[in-house]
């Protein structure tokens, strides 16, 4: 296996008297592709706060090497802003270059790179609000991608995107983490895509369910992660059985 990038080490979270995750431990790697699935309020994207930073009074342990690139769930937009698609990108790069009026023409040049990478280059002049949902989401990419980062973590990043949208948005990730070498770590409600694009995946309901490879995992842990959730649950095991035709 490839470098660590990331350990949690027994983090807990709770609200008031209310447990939000309990003993959560993992280690990502490199060249690692790992989807996270649960249902609705087991605790996703705490845990996501917590690894980015964004969450301070949990107990345990998180380590990161390297860069984090973020795409959080559910990102504002501002349809009447007269922002730029280039622009939105740009502001990716504001770690490192300071506010858009200091761009060099070699950051405009790095941008422009950049929307060539999440295939909307051609969209770089229109305003970010006429975009539609699926270039939206791909313009986020472009956002999270611009720091260069080893570790990019996407919170439901396909919410919104129609089912060729997403398998090409799957590919692209995955062609990201083999010539960037980054891992990354994806929320996600599409059970039957973190199978076929995930290496690894992850059943979170407050604790860790089950954490394994992606073509090992077993419908009992599936039912296990799920258990509060009967439908969601035999939706993903209807979709397990057609696709590894047990
Ligand atoms: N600030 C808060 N105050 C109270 N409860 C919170 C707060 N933030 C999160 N929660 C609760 O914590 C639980 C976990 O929330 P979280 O957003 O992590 O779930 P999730 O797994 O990402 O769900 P989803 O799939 O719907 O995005 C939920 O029950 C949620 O209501
Ligand atoms: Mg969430």
């Amino acid at each position: 296996m490839e470098s660590r990038i990331l350990r949690v080490e027994n983090l807990s979270y709770k609200i008031g008297s209310h447990w939000i995750l309990r003993n959560v431990s993992f280690n990502m790697f490199r060249r690692e592709f790992v989807g996270i699935i649960g249902p609705n309020g087991a605790g996703k994207t705490t845990l996501i706060k917590a690894i980015v930073g964004d969450l301070n009074d949990y107990s345990g342990k998180i380590s990161v090497s390297g860069k984090i690139g973020y795409l959080s769930q559910n990102p504002e937009r501002q349809r009447d802003f007269p922002i730029r698609v280039r622009e939105v990108a740009g502001m990716g790069l504001y770690g490192e270059r300071g506010i858009l009026k200091s761009f060099r023409k070699s950051d405009w040049r790095r941008v422009e790179e950049l929307l060539e990478t999440v295939g909307i280059l051609d969209l770089k002049d229109r305003k970010a609000g006429t975009l539609s949902g699926g270039e939206y989401q791909r313009l986020m990419l472009a956002r999270a991608l611009a720091s260069n980062p080893e570790l990019l973590i996407l919170d439901e990043p396909e919410a919104g995107v129609d089912e060729m949208g997403k398998a090409s948005f799957y590919r692209l990730l995955d062609s990201l983490k083999n010539e960037k070498n980054m891992g990354i770590l994806m929320v996600s409600h599409d059970i039957g895509m973190v199978f076929e694009a995930c290496d690894t995946v992850m059943c979170i309901n407050k604790t860790l369910h089950c954490h394994t490879a992606a073509d090992r995992i077993t419908p009992e842990e599936l039912q296990l992660a799920f258990s509060g959730d009967l439908d969601l649950f035999i939706r993903s095991r209807d979709h397990f059985e057609r696709e590894h035709n047990i």
